[in-house]
């Protein structure tokens, strides 16, 4: 049985002393998340990481946003995997697609960072969806295919047990526009079935969440797929209310 994974991504957003704010009132969801055995996690910028952690309980997952492959070296404006570490965070988005758009990041980029995460016993959450043109070409799964087995090539199965995969089509990262329950549970299960084949049975223990426009009141639907075990949540994370709404919609 797959533990439900409801993970609150931040993106640019809050100031320190508003990290700090949110993270202060943490304790009750916290507590309701653990009673109903449901993982719950933020992933504020890398300037809040630290105090974050420090002043939230050890049950609420802390990730960062993205992390370098190399762990040190020339590469300005990067963040390295051991600097994580040291201030206790094991957990890291991979391949969202604003950096994608943004920053290049590509397939072999993402494996290789997955790669250094596992390796360091932490947990990459890779992000994979197709673009709006895609989308409307038919192009999905082919697009899904690619990411998937690209993103996590050269990893083994017992690597990969732990990993999260969040599906996020493009269209329906901050749009309001939210992909159907019937289009979430497809694509979700034509991930898992990927993962069958390059990995085998580890396959129905790696956990697939959907992101992109997840609302309290539509949070609901996706946990009810066989194959959806979480959702991924931008805009919704940000305010403690809707955050604790979104617990409460999926216990
Ligand atoms: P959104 O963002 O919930 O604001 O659409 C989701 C995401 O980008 O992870």
């Amino acid at each position: 049985m797959r533990k439900k994974l409801l993970m609150g991504n931040w993106k640019m957003n809050k100031t320190l002393s508003e990290a700090l704010s949110f993270a202060k009132q943490t304790d009750e969801i916290i507590a309701l998340a653990v009673k109903h055995n449901i993982d719950l996690g933020i992933a504020p910028t890398y300037l809040c990481l630290k105090d974050v952690k420090e002043n939230v309980n050890e049950n609420l997952i802390v990730s960062s946003q993205n992390v370098h492959f190399e762990d040190h070296g020339a590469f300005t404006g990067e963040i390295s995997i051991p600097m994580l570490k040291d201030i206790n965070i094991d957990w890291s988005i991979i391949g969202h697609s604003e950096r994608r758009t943004y920053d290049n990041e590509t397939d072999e980029k993402c494996n290789k960072k997955i790669i250094a995460l596992i390796q360091n016993n932490m947990t990459p959450i890779y992000c994979v969806g197709e673009t709006l043109t895609q989308f409307e070409n038919g192009d999905t799964k082919k697009v899904i295919d690619t990411q998937i087995r690209n993103g996590l090539a050269n990893l083994s199965s017992e690597q990969v047990k732990n990993l999260v995969i969040a599906y996020e089509p493009v269209w329906s990262i901050g749009t309001g526009k939210n992909a159907s329950k019937e289009i979430a549970q497809d694509i979700c299960k034509f991930i898992r079935d990927i993962l069958l084949d390059m990995f085998g049975e580890v396959s129905q223990d790696i956990r697939i969440l959907y992101g992109g426009s997840v609302k309290p009141e539509n949070i609901k639907q996706y946990l009810s797929c066989p194959d959806v075990d979480g959702a991924l949540v931008g805009g919704a994370s940000l305010n403690i209310d809707s955050y604790k709404q979104l617990l409460i919609n999926i216990i």
